[in-house]
């Protein structure tokens, strides 16, 4: 009886032997343990055995022999599923020496890396930040700065109109009045932000485009004080070999009002297409506060002065990275973009 045992377990070893593929496995199972399996035979045996002595003893020897094919299928199983894993690992080895796939970081866009770069060169000389909406009302973007209705300044700082009176600001100068409405002197401010105008979109002009406003009101400020800050500003941003020239000009909320031009960075002063062979690149307007600007927002002219001045960012990007045409900023080409 006992050679019953060692004949299943050869018959289950020789088929374990054949197993390739985890399907083999399972009809393994069946064919031994399954409903109408080889055990399940043999257990339906013992009801034919009349003797009660050799009914049990073969009862035990059935059981003993489940119990052996069980343990011998569940170490099977549990070594065909390891093998069957490494298998699958060396089929899909990683090659550790293949380049891996680029990552794209992002970061900050060249007009606000020059943006940031003007505002802290102006932190550092004790202005404050402070900032005013895009969108304006007529009395912020020109009454209030001494430009009133159908003057012919109107013109060039043409703008989009929305509706009930607003329209988008054409210059950060609004932004002057809401300060000196809430803060009163002395003070001196900054304000980058984004401006909009009715210009066509060429090499050096953009429908929308960033500005940074500076102020600054104290007793005893003369044009002297601007000169010394502007100046200070350009050898900072452009390379402390720059010069600084300061041209009367005219804007209604300052007087006098000057235009600035700085040395071209690109070609030192020697002259280049980017300067126009003049040595020399505007690079913003300023001026002292008009009085009749100070009266509209309740400062006395008579104690108070100050000046202000407007930046164009792109301008001052073109100018320090020698780029011919507004444009590129706007185009979103990333091989332009990835340059700075
Ligand atoms: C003004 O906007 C005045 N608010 C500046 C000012 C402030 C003067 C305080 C006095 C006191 P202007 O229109 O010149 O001025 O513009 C200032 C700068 O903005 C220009 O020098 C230029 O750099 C930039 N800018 C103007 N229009 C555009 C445009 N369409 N595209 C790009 N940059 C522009």
């Amino acid at each position: 009886m006992m050679n019953l045992k060692d004949e299943i377990l050869k018959e289950l070893f020789d088929n374990l032997n054949n197993v390739k593929e985890f399907e083999d496995l399972e009809k393994v199972k069946i064919k031994f343990l399954g409903k109408k399996g080889i055990i399940k035979n043999l257990m339906e045996k013992i009801k034919q055995i009349e003797d009660i002595e050799e009914k049990k003893k073969y009862g035990e020897l059935i059981n003993l022999i489940k119990e052996e094919v069980e343990v011998n299928l569940e170490k099977f199983e549990k070594e065909f599923v390891k093998k069957l894993k490494e298998k699958k690992i060396l089929e899909e080895e990683i090659d550790e020496t293949l380049p891996g796939y680029p990552f794209n970081f992002g970061k900050r866009h060249i007009l606000r890396q020059v943006e940031d770069e003007i505002v802290e060169i102006f932190l550092r000389m004790g202005f404050h930040i402070s900032e005013g909406p895009e969108i304006e009302n007529e009395y912020y973007n020109f009454e209030a700065l001494n430009i009133p209705k159908f003057h012919p300044s109107r013109d060039m700082w043409d703008t989009f109109y929305l509706h009930n009176g607003l329209l988008l600001r054409t210059h950060t100068s609004p932004v002057q009045i809401r300060t000196m409405e809430k803060i009163k002197p002395p003070l001196r401010i900054i304000s980058p932000g984004r401006c909009f105008r009715r210009d066509p979109f060429d090499a050096s002009h953009s429908p929308i485009f960033h500005q940074i406003e500076g102020l600054m009101i104290d007793k005893n400020i003369s044009l002297t004080d601007l000169m010394g800050i502007i100046d200070l500003f350009a050898k900072k941003i452009f390379g402390e070999k720059t010069e600084t020239k300061f041209y009367i000009s005219y804007f209604p909320f300052v007087e006098p009002g000057l235009e600035v031009a700085a040395t071209c960075s690109l070609c030192k002063g020697k002259g280049c297409n980017v300067c126009k062979y003049t040595g020399y690149v505007e690079i913003l307007g300023a001026g002292m506060v008009h009085p009749d600007v100070l009266k509209n927002v309740d400062i006395d002219p008579e104690i108070w002065q100050g000046f202000a001045f407007g930046l164009g960012v792109e301008r001052v990007a073109m100018i320090k990275y020698g780029i011919s045409d507004i444009r590129y900023f706007y185009e979103n080409d990333i091989r332009f973009l990835n340059q700075f």
